[in-house]
């Protein structure tokens, strides 16, 4: 059996006026004026994901420069039997899994064949599609899918949660890089309300390396990345009807050591308007503007593990790769705790 619900869709705010934008319940279009009129220009990650863009995420995945994908993998298929035996019986939902690649390496090792319920959470639609598509050839599992923002859709999960079956959230892929870092440490604060005694959390995070090695990951030598970030202008032209000339913006990926993350940035390589045909608004970038599409930080395994505790969580264990700096850090809600 298998069900869909749908969370309103809403965006990852970058900055502060696009935290103010979505308290008030913004949609695509108040938080692309929003993100516009800020300074410096930037728009919610999150909006990188339509059908194209997940597309693109995907094929991100297999660049040899993208190796966060190999080493959460590597580190899912030697763990997930042990996270099983922690949590036996317990049913699993993933915040933002993207075509689910990840998810059934997983479960396939967690639940070893007994029934289980897994639930996607994700922004995009395509994602949900493909990762129904993956995780329902497991015969064991039965998957639900919810399309909206990651604690939205937590909400309306855990409300229909099993009464007496523990739940594991799963939140892989360093997703929360995205977050800065007191906006992690808030993410953790709210999952953990969400979850309940003997629930756990399974958060994969890339760990600090040095820029040599990340730079490539983001800019790679085909283009992928570079595609992936300029779809998002021809995301708006398509949806807004804006008029972005997208070839006049180039890819860049810069490194901030204070921030310790890497940003995407969109720069106008001459002066120009964007007009979002939807409302008229014109946008005026200068030559060499840039429109900050994403923010993607590094953690250490201590600051990880004091974010947990200052959550709630006791660190049920904590996993690193041998061959690229990535952890696994299992996170529970112990006895004793209120929920
Ligand atoms: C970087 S991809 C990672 C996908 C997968 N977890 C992996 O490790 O390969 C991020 C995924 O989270 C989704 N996403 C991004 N921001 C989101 C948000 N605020 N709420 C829900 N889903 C989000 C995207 O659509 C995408 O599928």
């Amino acid at each position: 059996m298998t069900s869909t619900t749908r969370s309103a869709l809403r965006s990852v705010p970058a900055g502060p006026a696009l935290r103010e934008a979505e308290a008030k319940g913004s949609s695509l279009l108040a938080a692309v004026r929003a993100g516009l009129s800020a300074s410096p220009k930037t728009l919610p990650a999150a909006l990188l994901y339509d059908d194209l863009g997940s597309a693109l995420f995907e094929a991100i995945t297999l660049l040899p420069e993208y190796e966060v994908t190999r080493a959460d993998l590597r580190l899912l298929e030697a763990r997930a039997a042990e996270v099983g035996a922690l949590l036996p019986g317990a049913d699993v939902v993933e915040l933002g899994p993207g075509a689910g690649n990840k998810a059934k390496l997983f479960l396939e090792r967690f639940a070893a064949g007994r029934p289980l319920r897994f639930s996607a959470i994700d922004v995009s639609e395509a994602a949900l599609r493909d990762c129904r598509r993956t995780v329902e050839q497991l015969p064991n599992v039965t998957v639900a899918t919810t399309q909206g923002r990651y604690l939205e859709g937590l909400r309306e999960v855990m409300a229909a949660r099993r009464p007496g079956v523990p739940v594991l959230a799963l939140f892989l892929g360093s997703n929360l890089s995205n977050f800065t870092r007191d906006e992690a440490q808030a993410f953790l604060t709210s999952i953990r309300a969400l979850l309940r005694e003997g629930d756990g959390l399974l958060l994969a995070t890339d760990l600090d390396k040095p820029a040599s090695q990340l730079i490539p990951a983001y800019d790679d030598a085909v283009g992928v990345t570079a595609a992936f970030n300029k779809n998002l202008l021809a995301r708006l032209n398509r949806e807004l009807d804006a008029d972005f000339d997208v070839g006049a913006f180039r890819h860049e990926a810069r490194w901030s050591a204070s921030a310790r993350r890497v940003e995407m940035h969109l720069v106008a390589t001459r002066a120009l308007d964007a007009t979002l045909g939807v409302t008229g608004d014109v946008f005026h970038f200068e030559q060499g503007e840039s429109l900050w599409t994403e923010s993607s930080h590094r953690f250490r395994t201590d600051e990880l593990q004091r974010w947990g505790l200052q959550a709630g969580f006791t660190t049920a264990a904590q996993w690193t790769d041998a061959r690229w700096a990535f952890a696994h850090t299992l996170f529970r809600v112990q006895s004793g705790a209120e929920s």
